[in-house]
């Protein structure tokens, strides 16, 4: 099959070089000149496991190009792919469709013989629609489907949940268009990976419930972690002893600092608002929100705790700066909520992070970076686990305890036990375990 993939972002990349992968001939289209420019010279813009060897096998097999001038790639297309942001639109939360729509303009003025346009992009319910209308005012004669193929990978596994997903989803109600979506698909099939063909719409929402339904989940085990450190009990049993009833499921439900990324905060926040337009509110969601807003913002708190109550002229040693490990993604990281408020209350923030601090940097005033971990904690009163890479994992804690100035820990991934800590000689505190 040959594929166009509109937008080199994060799903737009992954997806394009997963499909060359597949053996497909994919081109990927990107509107700024240096981003093509650098992936045409093999630099990948993102900090992805994997991706720069999966990419420059791909293109030099041959499968794999990048342009800037995407209408040779889209007229021979069997299916073309959008995949441009959708962010968040300022003030509201709805999702901004600009440049979904700008991209079903220029397709509309290419397509030449039956193609299939599909959207990867995170879009809310009817945009397929939209685009169908879009497409269809501007060349009444083409023969085209529109199909909706949402994208559930997680950032740092991105590759692997790809390649092995628990499913895929396609939205469609032509015929045609099922027929190539299951060739372009088929080595997934061929793992028994199970394909879901549904209607359009319930295709867009199922890619929204899905991301509410794990915001919720993690929502909901954080409320645990505070009720057991409240009451005494230790939050990761509660999740295990919960988790093993097969109808609850043991992922998801590691308690922390409050999720971030590019997905869950801006996703819930337009299924609430989709949910309200459509006079059908959802009002687990909407509490989700604010209680996840309201933790990010409350951990600049527990950190004063461990230092009794007062931040002014203490040094805390941030490690881990993105809002997950194995990426450079710092958007809607906690450390955009706890670190500021430290520096407010009066605190240095020595950091480290090991991929974010190029771009933590540019949305982070007066941080002081450093080049490891134990540069970070050297002369610390506090050093917190804010992002469980692994290398935080396995610290040479008797190192970090003389480096700092005195030993206090406040761990808010649970990345070590309490007893272990304690018994070396750390104030130690965690989320949901006492
Ligand atoms: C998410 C979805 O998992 C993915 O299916 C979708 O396509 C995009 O959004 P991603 O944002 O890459 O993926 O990361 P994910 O691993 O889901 O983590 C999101 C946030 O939740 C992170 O801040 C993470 O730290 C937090 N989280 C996750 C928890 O706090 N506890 C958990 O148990 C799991």
């Amino acid at each position: 099959m040959r594929v166009a993939m509109i937008g080199t972002g994060y799903v737009g990349l992954v997806s394009g070089a997963c499909f060359a992968d597949f053996g497909h001939v994919v081109c990927c289209v990107d509107k700024d000149p240096s981003k093509i420019d650098r992936l045409n010279q093999g630099q990948i813009p993102i900090f992805e496991p994997g991706l720069d060897a999966l990419v420059a096998s791909n293109v030099r097999d041959g499968r794999l190009s990048f342009v800037l001038d995407g209408a040779e790639a889209i007229r021979t297309a069997d299916a073309v792919f959008i995949a441009v942001g959708t962010p968040s639109r300022r003030g509201d939360g709805h999702a901004d469709l600009s440049y979904v729509y700008a991209a079903a303009e220029e397709i509309a003025g290419l397509i030449d013989g039956f193609t299939v346009v599909v959207t990867k992009s995170t879009v809310p319910v009817g945009t397929g629609d939209e685009i169908e209308r879009i497409i269809r005012a501007r060349r009444p004669d083409a023969e085209f489907a529109v199909v909706s193929n949402p994208e559930f990978l997680r950032e740092g596994a991105a590759i692997e949940d790809f390649k092995r997903p628990d499913r895929v989803v396609v939205g469609t109600e032509d015929d045609r268009a099922r027929v190539v979506m299951a060739e372009i698909y088929r080595p997934l099939s061929l793992n028994e990976t199970p394909i879901l063909f549904t209607a359009r719409r319930t295709s867009e929402l199922i890619k929204y419930a899905a991301n509410a339904f794990l915001a919720l989940k993690i929502t909901f085990i954080n409320e645990m972690a505070d009720l057991c450190e409240a009451v005494g009990a230790d939050v990761q049993q509660v999740a295990r002893g919960i988790g093993l009833d097969k109808r609850i499921g043991s992922k998801f439900l590691n308690a922390g600092p409050g999720y971030g990324g590019s997905c869950f905060p801006k996703d819930t926040l337009a299924l609430v608002r989709t949910a309200t337009d459509a006079g059908s509110p959802v009002r687990l969601v909407e509490t989700t929100v604010q209680v996840n807003d309201a933790r990010k913002k409350a951990m600049a708190g527990r950190i004063a705790g461990a230092l009794g109550g007062e931040l002014k002229g203490r040094t805390v040693a941030m490690l881990g700066l993105t809002f997950k490990p194995n990426t450079d993604d710092m958007r809607d990281s906690p450390a955009l909520d706890v670190i500021p408020a430290l520096i407010a209350r009066g605190a240095t923030v020595q950091a480290f992070d090991p991929e974010g601090m190029e771009e933590a940097a540019r949305l982070l005033d007066d941080v002081q970076f450093k080049d490891g971990p134990y540069e970070a904690v050297a002369g610390a009163d506090v050093v917190v686990i804010l992002t469980e890479w692994n290398q935080f994992r396995a610290l040479d804690l008797d190192r970090v305890k003389l480096l700092m100035r005195q030993p206090v820990m406040v761990d808010l991934r649970n990345v070590y036990r309490p007893e272990d800590m304690r018994a070396r000689g750390f104030a130690y505190t965690s989320v949901g375990r006492t």
